[in-house]
């Protein structure tokens, strides 16, 4: 294994797509930002210098830090942000784990430019469980907006409103030609030769949708989700949410086929906010000796915006290998049955205010009724220096504070409780975890992130869960492994992890309004007895609040 350099300088860049032109925080100058490839078992050393006036911290979505907490990222949870003239060397080692991951901005809404992808490459002659493909090619799906999403989300703090949508998806930082004012030169182009094998390496690092992707007339192999290789199956269309990966095999035509085509991705819509429903494009062209003009465009279908029973069968066709070289290790016997409610909520507004949320209340989110508040300082140095008090509390709710009964209908009291508790886990408590949307505000999925982990997806369904009937269908063979997963709107979904990374890890919405929101919560994993089942001391450059 290799020790790999890095350098991130957090800089201003001026960009311009769909005729607007802003100045936005990127790295490097560049959006969407450098590709970072290194190979299991490597140790990575990435030093970031802010040279903006925005606080900025980064996080290596999915990377499982082992013991190596102070380099995860989140603002607050486990670092203080790196504020302006500063560096910090985020400093691990990829154990155990390679595929498509990704790294973002950490902090308020900097993720909408500060992003790209984060690819770990299998340990040398260690060949991937399929074809080999002939090239490899990394998609990142995001958003545009023509204003600032700082301002957006700061003006929505404070009226207690919904902010605004971006103005459109993205391939690789680009809007594609169904746009109005869209340039030539913003639409991703896919070069391909004919009867080859491509690896496609799907990121969603959109803010606020799940989207739908699919290529006109060609068919995909899925063969590794949250890079954990999945049993490969094919299928016409994707769906993937925030903080997803997919790793697909495009199989190419084995002749010229004279025709060019199109890959589309477009939200799938659950709540009845207003939604931005246009569609990024993106264009698959066959390299051909001939140059050839005027070829026909080809155009794929995607599901209808609400196709919740596409989703759901596209997510139960997601396996585990379950193989002798890469088993699927599902906990097996559970120490701790948890239940979280998850969803949306309200606030009341402060006095001499109008709020533009529901009845005249500001928008809030929740886990089992409590609305997480950001503390001041992080909550990792907090536990290690054994700060907590006034910072945290370590009794988060085993239970929902309001008892929840899934009708369909809003409660009366759709009220949140604002506080920062974390979950205090023993070291190698294995935990069965179970989330279930309350719709209290409309029917919504959420995306969950959880940090530090991956879990595995054994069992979910619509309504509410029954904890006498829905275990015995739980999948604890072979269910897919991942770091990302859809709360279906109205429903629940079962996860199992083994908590056997001590610090402080965060979980929330990777729908960044509802993390804005409170769509979050903190784990705290204790160390365990050996020295190896220790968090390691922080590093000397960790900043400072
Ligand atoms: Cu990709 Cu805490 O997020």
């Amino acid at each position: 294994s290799t020790t790999r350099n890095y350098e991130f300088n957090i800089q201003l860049q001026n960009v311009t797509r769909l005729c607007h032109t802003k100045s936005m925080v990127t790295v490097n100058g560049k959006f969407p930002g450098p590709r970072i490839v290194a190979r299991e078992g490597d140790r990575l050393l990435i030093k970031v210098t802010n040279h903006v006036s925005n606080n900025i911290t980064i996080h290596w979505h999915g990377i499982r830090q082992i013991r190596s907490g102070w380099a995860d990222g989140p603002a607050y949870i486990t670092q203080c942000p790196i504020q302006t003239g500063q560096s910090y060397v985020y400093n691990y080692t990829v154990v155990g784990q390679r595929g498509t991951l990704f790294w973002h901005a950490h902090i308020s809404w900097l993720r909408a430019s500060v992003y790209g992808p984060l690819i770990i490459l299998p340990k040398l002659h260690v060949p991937y469980p399929f074809t080999k493909p002939y090239k490899e090619v990394p998609i990142i799906f995001g958003e545009w907006f023509n204003t600032d999403p700082e301002a957006i989300i700061a003006q929505a703090t404070q009226t207690g409103g919904g902010p605004n949508v971006s103005d459109a998806y993205t391939f690789n930082g680009l809007p594609g030609p169904l746009y109005n004012c869209s340039a030539k030169a913003d639409t991703f182009k896919l070069k391909v030769k004919p009867g080859k094998t491509y690896l496609l390496r799907l990121i969603n690092a959109a803010l606020n949708d799940e989207l739908f992707f699919s290529i006109a007339n060609h068919t995909l192999k899925v063969v590794e989700a949250d890079a954990i290789y999945v049993k490969p199956f094919d299928t016409e269309t994707l769906i993937l949410a925030p903080g997803q990966t997919t790793n697909v095999l495009l199989k190419t035509k084995s002749k010229f086929p004279g025709a060019n085509f199109l890959m589309l991705a477009r939200p799938y819509v659950t709540g009845q906010g207003t939604f931005d429903n246009s569609t990024v494009a993106g264009i698959l062209e066959y390299e051909s000796s001939v140059h050839m003009k005027n070829l026909p465009l080809f155009k794929p279908t995607l599901p209808s915006l609400n196709d919740t029973s596409f989703v759901t069968k596209f997510s139960n066709r997601l396996r585990s290998l379950a193989s002798a070289q890469f088993p699927a290790n599902v906990p097996q016997k559970i120490d701790r049955h948890l239940f979280f409610t998850v969803g949306l909520g309200t606030s009341p507004c402060e006095k001499n205010q109008t709020c533009q949320g529901p009845n005249g209340t500001r928008f809030a989110a929740s886990i089992n009724n409590v609305s997480f508040v950001q503390p001041s300082v992080a909550l990792l140095q907090s536990h290690y220096f054994d700060q907590s008090k006034g910072v945290y509390s370590p009794y988060f709710p085993i239970n929902p504070l309001h008892w929840f009964n899934y009708t369909g209908t809003p409660p009366n009291n759709t009220f949140v409780s604002n506080d920062t508790k974390l979950m205090v886990l023993p070291f190698n408590t294995s935990v069965e975890l179970v989330m279930q949307d309350t719709s209290i505000l409309g029917v919504e999925s959420h995306p969950l992130h959880l940090h530090g982990f991956n879990f595995f997806v054994v069992g979910q369904g619509f309504g509410n869960y029954d904890p006498n009937k829905d275990p015995k269908n739980f999948n604890l063979i072979d269910p897919v492994e991942r770091n990302t997963i859809g709360v279906p709107s109205g429903g629940w979904v079962a996860i199992r992890f083994l908590a056997d990374n001590p610090g402080v890890w965060f979980m929330h919405c990777h729908l960044e309004v509802h993390t804005s929101w409170g769509l979050k919560m903190a784990w705290l994993v204790l160390d365990g007895k050996n020295p190896n089942q220790k968090l390691l001391p922080p590093p000397a450059d960790l900043p400072k609040c």
